[in-house]
Order: structure tokens, then sequence, then C-alpha cells
């Protein structure tokens, strides 16, 4: 299962130089199991060359309103049938003003107004070496867009706050304990959460990753960061995430200077950071929502178990961080969900973007039951 398996996409495609980068957004669209059609104005057809198209899709391209080889289909009618969604990029000027009639002031406004999601363009260099908005949006920002398009919104009434990555205890300005942690089943929660219609606040620890459209993110560096981010946000959210690996301990003191070699003493003394989510799961009374990851190596169901009970959280995703596909720093994970009814759901190998929607699903059926 592919997050656009099934899905018929029509790329109707303008005429404009960021044509040559729709081609590569047909190869992204297929990878995850979307069926692409492409769609080409004349003077698209300038920039690129309609076989590029057909190759790249596995399709053939439309560029007329009647078809050669199937002349009793009317192409504009069937194609719109046939799809499942339509994307317009780039999309021209020329082309805004004919879906918006024309004589408007303000073409974007009134696409916008007949229910079109525009994707504004981006700042930047352009072809014509002219610096300003114009340039074609990021594939990664129009990916969301299109997975929002489908996405069911069972999450539309909530405001959903999540933890990610790791964090980090620093013992002088240079040196620090973390773990392996990269965010990546953290920001996928945030973006799967975004495209179900959720407001998402996420509190991440360092990592190399860029927040999904339309998140609102809070950067921390350590367990004590991340507890008063948590704690001044927790008022505002109906579910709360705790996908972070906290660090359990931090040195118990940190240098104002870089400790110089031959000057350490050969132990690090430590104390215990707070336990954010038993803190949560002991102050609340039915609201938010609370789920909780288990990083375990051994027991895990066991152990995730024992988790959920002494957090006093109403779900948990357990991880067995042993395998190699699954766990830190990995595009896959392979989890058990365990819930309080004592349900558990053993998933299979997912990457960690289908994972999340287990995860929202799961989420969905026990927010059902608190109403
Ligand atoms: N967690 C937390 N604060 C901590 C430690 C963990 O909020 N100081 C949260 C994690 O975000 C995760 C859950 O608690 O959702 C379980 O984390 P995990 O590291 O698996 O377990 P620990 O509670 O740290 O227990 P142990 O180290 O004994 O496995």
């Amino acid at each position: 299962m592919s997050l656009l398996s099934d899905k018929k996409i029509l790329l109707g495609i303008t005429g404009g130089i960021a044509a040559y980068k729709v081609a590569d957004w047909v190869r992204a669209l297929r990878r995850e199991g979307g069926q692409v059609t492409v769609v080409m104005t004349e003077s698209a057809c300038r920039f690129i060359s309609p076989l590029t198209m057909a190759a790249l899709s596995g399709n053939p391209v439309h560029t007329g309103m009647f078809s050669a080889e199937a002349p009793e289909t009317i192409p504009h009618i069937s194609l719109a049938r046939e799809h499942d969604l339509l994307v317009i990029a780039p999309a021209s000027a020329q082309t805004i003003a004919r879906l918006a009639h024309g004589l408007a002031d303000n073409l974007l406004a009134t696409i916008k107004s007949y229910g079109y999601g525009v994707l504004e363009p981006d700042c930047g260099e352009m072809a014509c070496g002219e610096e300003g908005p114009g340039r074609l949006t990021d594939w990664e920002n129009v990916r969301q867009a299109i997975l929002t398009a489908f996405a069911p919104k069972t999450l539309a009434e909530e405001h959903v706050l999540i933890t990610a990555g790791p964090t980090r205890e620093a013992f002088d300005p240079v040196r620090f304990l973390s773990n392996p942690s990269t965010g990546k089943m953290g920001y996928a929660l945030a973006a799967t959460a975004r495209q179900r219609g959720a407001t998402v606040t996420l509190i991440s620890g360092p990592t190399a990753l860029t927040a999904p459209p339309g998140v609102q993110c809070i950067q921390v560096t350590s367990a004590v960061e991340m507890q008063t981010e948590v704690m001044r946000c927790l008022d505002a959210a109906t579910i709360v995430v705790k996908a972070a690996a906290v660090s359990d301990y931090r040195p118990a003191e940190k240098e104002s200077h870089k400790v110089k070699k031959g000057q350490a003493a050969l132990s690090l003394p430590l104390v215990a950071n707070p336990d954010i989510l038993k803190e949560l799961g002991n102050r609340r009374q039915r609201s938010p929502l609370l789920v909780g990851f288990a990083a375990e190596s051994r027991d895990h169901l066991k152990e995730g178990a024992r988790k959920l009970k002494e957090k006093n959280l109403d779900l948990i995703v357990v991880n067995d961080i042993g395998g190699t596909e699954t766990g830190f720093a990995t595009d896959t994970n392979r989890v058990t969900l365990l819930d309080r009814n004592g349900a558990q759901e053993e998933l299979p190998l997912l990457s960690k973007e289908e994972t999340a929607h287990r995860i929202w699903d799961s989420v969905a059926r026990l927010m059902a039951d608190n109403r």
C-alpha cells in the first residue's frame, strides 16, 4: 500500500519555464503509487515535449480538445470524470485568468473562492534573472497539498501537540549526551495530522528535517526545554503525541568552558530528567488524549503495556528497535499499537507516513469512544 495507490491524478501543464520541473513530479507521483495523465496547453508544448511527459507518465498526453485515436470520446468531459484530482502546474496567468473567467481584479482570490487550492509561488531568483515571487513552489509543498486533498479529515476539530527528535544534554559548550533519533516518525505524524485537518504544534529536538507546511514548529534542545514548551502549549491541545526520544538523564553540571583533555574526571555524574509523558498522564483528567511511544530492544509488548499503564496513556506505539528496517533513522517502521481498552494491533512494515496514518486511525476510534 502506497500513499497514492489507486489515485488517478490529472496534471495540467501550462506555458511557463517551470514546466521542466514538473516532469520530475510525474515520476514522484508514480513512485507514491499514483496514476498520472498529463494535459498540456499549446504553449506548454513549446517549453517541454509531450513525448517526454508521455514517457514519464506511461500514458498518452492530451494536447487538444479531440482525440484522433478515439474520436468518440470528448477528453474535456471524460478526463474530468475519470480522475480524482486535477493539479495545474505551472499555472500561467493566462490559465488562472481563464479559470477566474478573466475579469476579476484579483484572480488568485477569485479562483480560491471557487474552492481551488492555490499554492502561491515562492520568492527567489527566477529564470529571467529577476528576484521576487514567481518561482514554482517546491515539490514537497505540492506533495503535501495532494496528500491533503485525499486524506480523511478525522482530525478537523483537533489541536494536536507532537514532540519529535532527540534531546541533547550538554556537559560543556561543545559536548552533549544524546541518541540517534532523527525525528522522522514525529515529523511524519505532524505532516499527516495536518493533512487530516488538525491544527498542529510540533515541539522538536535538534534534527535535520524541515517542518511540514502549515505546522507550527518550536525548536528545543534539552529535555527540560522540551518540558517547558510542552507545558506552555498544553492547554490548547486536545491530543498529545510524545514521539520524542527524550534523554532520561542529563549531566549534573554544565561547564562554562570546553573541558580540556586530561582535565576531565573519567566519570560523568548524571541527574534524572523529568519524565514529561508521565507528568502529563498524572495531571490530566480525560483530556487531552495521550499517545506515547516505547522504544524497546527486548520484551517489547510487556514493556509497552507497562508504560501504557504507568504513564496513564490512551495509546502506546511500541517500537521494536532491534531490527534494521525499524526504529531510529529509518524510513520504515514496524510497530504494535496497544490501547487503554486492551486492543492490540500489530502493523506490518510500513513507511513512517503510513504508520502515522494508522496511528491517527486508532486515535480517531479512541476519540469517538470518548464522545
Ligand atoms: N518520555 C518522556 N520523558 C522522558 C522519557 C520518555 O516524555 N524523560 C516519553 C517518550 O517521549 C515516549 C515514552 O515516554 O513517548 C517512552 O519513552 P521510552 O524511552 O521508551 O521509555 P522510558 O520511559 O524512558 O523508560 P525506559 O528508559 O526504562 O525504557
